[in-house]
């Protein structure tokens, strides 16, 4: 059996999309949340990006899936698997089979903004379990956890490095809300991206072929189609800079030449000078002790944090603890 709960529908969308992009566009310096970048063109986008020989993080959080899913199966005994955001459901799978065979787990609860992926993974995951109950959340992870399904024993799944999409205040906000919704011994299983040579770092998100450039410049299409904006999108060059303080990687749109923007639908005009930035996204990388540190402020402990061979990326397992 597969359903669809809705907590996000257009209209909620597009509330959250117009209070965005008015307030990103009027600060200084500019920014927009990387949540805009994924509509059908965006997510087909970052799937190429995802096969770029640069881009490491989701390969190799694939091969510590691989090599951890029975030691995960084990350790968690999770009766249901939540996982937010889509992610790549070739990783939920890895999940899934484990803890199937371990012999545990009875449902499955996808969470994600898109109805349409969801609901294409939902039937895709529901008719490969068909003992399995798959019942698909569409919600926003920082607004829907409240909608977590009750259960014993469950499992959040949170990979593929988008915690480090947050800033650190709103991680903290991201973890506690979490923690706020588990019981004490229920479990985290989160993906990180390493901190690590900016060499190999810049590269994953600065793309030879310019994937990640298409990628970036995706954010001004959507919010050309959506709110009738008139961004001349090719007049924006791709940046990818690291930033050595906070250890983070940010993407930047650069205008250019000087540009004057109407966004009709928030009767907004916006004027970019000549070499101006637009930040679109940050991507944090972590360390071991800075991770479980965050995670303890919430009222996590870090059990297991398990690196490829190279310590480019890790996967780690956190319990809730008692409060
Ligand atoms: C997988 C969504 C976390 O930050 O690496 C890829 C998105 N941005 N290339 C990341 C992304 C630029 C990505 N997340």
């Amino acid at each position: 059996m597969s359903a669809l709960e809705i907590h996000l529908d257009d209209q909620d969308l597009d509330r959250t999309l117009r209070t965005d992009v008015a307030t990103g566009l009027t600060a200084a310096p500019k920014w927009l949340p990387p949540k805009w970048f994924y509509d059908a063109r965006g997510s087909e986008l970052f799937e190429d990006i995802t096969r770029l020989p640069e881009y490491y993080p989701t390969r190799t959080e694939r091969a510590i899936l691989t090599a951890r899913a029975g030691a995960i199966a084990r350790i968690s005994e999770a009766k249901t698997l939540v996982e937010l955001g889509s992610g790549s459901s070739e990783k939920t799978v890895l999940l899934l089979d484990a803890l199937l065979a371990h012999g545990t787990l009875g449902a499955f609860v996808p969470l994600d903004v898109s109805a349409s992926a969801l609901g294409e993974a939902v039937d895709r995951l529901a008719g490969r379990y068909p003992g399995l109950a798959v019942r698909g959340v569409v919600g926003d992870l920082t607004r829907h956890l409240a909608y977590l399904p009750d259960g014993d024993n469950r499992m959040v799944a949170f990979l593929g490095g988008t915690i480090g999409n947050l800033v650190p205040a709103e991680r903290a906000e991201f973890l506690s809300r979490l923690r706020a919704v588990l019981q004490p011994g229920e479990w985290l299983l989160l993906g990180t991206d390493l901190v690590k040579d900016p060499a190999v770092v810049v590269p994953a998100y600065d793309d030879a072929a310019g994937v990640t450039a298409e990628f970036n410049r995706n954010v001004l299409r959507v919010v050309n189609h959506r709110l009738g904006a008139d961004f001349d999108v090719a007049a924006f060059d791709h940046v990818a800079l690291w930033n050595a303080e906070r250890e983070w990687i940010e993407m930047r749109l650069r205008a250019t030449s000087a540009q004057r923007v109407h966004i009709r639908d928030l009767g907004l005009t916006v004027d970019f000078a000549a070499g101006e930035e637009l930040r679109t996204e940050i991507s944090a990388k972590f360390r071991r002790d800075g991770l479980s540190a965050e995670l303890a402020a919430a009222g996590f402990e870090l059990r297991h944090f398990w690196t490829d061979p190279a310590g480019l990326f890790a996967v780690s397992m956190v319990q809730a603890v008692g409060s």
